[in-house]
C-alpha cells in the first residue's frame, strides 16, 4: 500500500495545501472537528482507514485500509448559515468532475451520493461546527470507493454499492483521483466562498442526476412516501409531485431518497 502523495497533481492553491495524514483514526470528520479552530481554511485530514466511519442520519461507513478515499475538508466561508449547508452540492459536483477528469463517467444522486451503473461509489457527509456570535466552520467528509473489492462490502451494501476498481475492471489511481477532487472543489468554492454564487455545481447536480424524471420513495422519520422527481431548483433544493398532484421543494437535511426496488434502479 503506497501512502497518498499528490504532490505532482495538486494544483489548488489552498484546498489541500496542508493536510494531516493518518494510518488509522475512528472518522476524518471527528479529527477535522477537533483542530478546525486553529487549522487555515482548506486543510485536509485523510486517512487510509476509519474505524468508525461515520454516514448520513446516523449510519456507518466502511472504510477498508488503503482502498479507498476517505477524508474531510475544513471550510471556513462567511456566507450565511442557511446558504451553507448546500456546500454538499459542490462537494458532489467536485467528484463528479474529477472522475470525468479520470474518464470515468458517473451520475449525481441528489444530494449527496455520487452512482455508477445505479450503485453508490461515493458519498458525502457535511458537518457544522457553531461559534460564538453565529460564526461556524464548515467540515465536508468525502468517501470514495475506489479500489475496493467484493469482499469488501457486507451482503446488504453489495446490492447498493460498489467501488470505481469493480466498475472499471482495473485499480484507479488514488492519488490522482484525490488532487483532481480537491483542484476541482476549489474552483466550485471559491465563488461560493466569495459571493455565495453556487450556480454552476447545481447546474452540474441537475444535468448529471440520476434522480429527475423517476419515481422515487422519500423516506424521512417514520415516513415514507411516492412521488415524481421533477427538478432541482436553483437553491439546490429537490422539486418532487406527489401522487396527490401536490409539489414539495425538499431541503438537503433529514431525507433518503430510493429507487422504487431498491437503492437506485438501474440507469
Ligand atoms: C453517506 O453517504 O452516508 C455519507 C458518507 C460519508 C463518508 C465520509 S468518509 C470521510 C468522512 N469521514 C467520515 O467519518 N465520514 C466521511
Amino acid at each position: 500500500m503506497k501512502k497518498i502523495d499528490i504532490r505532482d497533481y495538486l494544483t489548488a492553491n489552498f484546498i489541500g495545501r496542508s493536510i494531516e495524514y493518518h494510518e488509522t483514526i475512528t472518522s476524518t470528520n471527528i479529527r477535522a472537528k477537533e483542530i478546525a479552530r486553529e487549522a487555515d481554511e482548506g486543510t485536509v485530514v485523510i486517512a487510509e482507514e476509519q474505524t468508525m466511519g461515520k454516514g448520513r442520519l446516523g449510519r456507518n461507513w466502511t472504510s477498508p485500509k488503503g482502498k479507498g478515499l476517505w477524508f474531510s475538508i475544513i471550510l471556513k466561508p462567511k456566507v450565511k448559515v442557511e446558504e451553507a449547508t448546500k456546500i454538499t452540492l459542490i462537494g458532489a459536483a467536485a467528484v463528479y468532475k474529477a472522475l470525468k477528469d479520470m474518464g470515468i463517467e458517473s451520475y449525481i444522486k441528489w444530494p449527496n451520493d455520487i452512482v455508477i451503473d445505479g450503485k453508490k461509489v461515493c458519498g458525502i457527509l457535511t458537518e457544522m461546527i457553531f461559534r460564538d456570535k453565529g460564526s461556524y466552520f464548515i467540515i465536508i467528509g468525502i468517501g470514495i470507493n475506489v479500489n475496493l473489492d467484493e469482499e469488501d462490502f457486507n451482503e446488504d451494501l453489495k446490492n447498493k454499492a460498489t467501488s470505481l476498481k469493480l466498475v472499471r475492471r482495473s485499480e484507479v489511481d488514488r492519488n490522482k483521483l484525490f488532487a483532481y477532487v480537491l483542484n476541482n472543489f476549489e474552483i466550485l468554492y471559491i465563488p461560493f466562498k466569495e459571493k455565495g454564487d453556487i450556480r454552476e455545481a447545481i447546474e452540474i447536480s441537475r444535468e448529471r442526476s440520476i434522480l429527475i424524471g423517476k419515481e422515487v420513495r422519500i423516506i424521512g422519520g417514520n415516513r415514507e412516501k411516492t412521488a415524481r422527481v421533477l427538478d432541482i431548483d436553483n437553491e439546490g433544493q429537490l422539486i418532487v409531485k406527489y401522487r396527490d398532484g401536490k409539489t414539495e421543494a425538499l431541503f438537503s437535511g433529514e431525507v433518503s431518497i430510493r429507487g422504487m426496488e431498491g437503492y437506485m434502479d438501474n440507469c
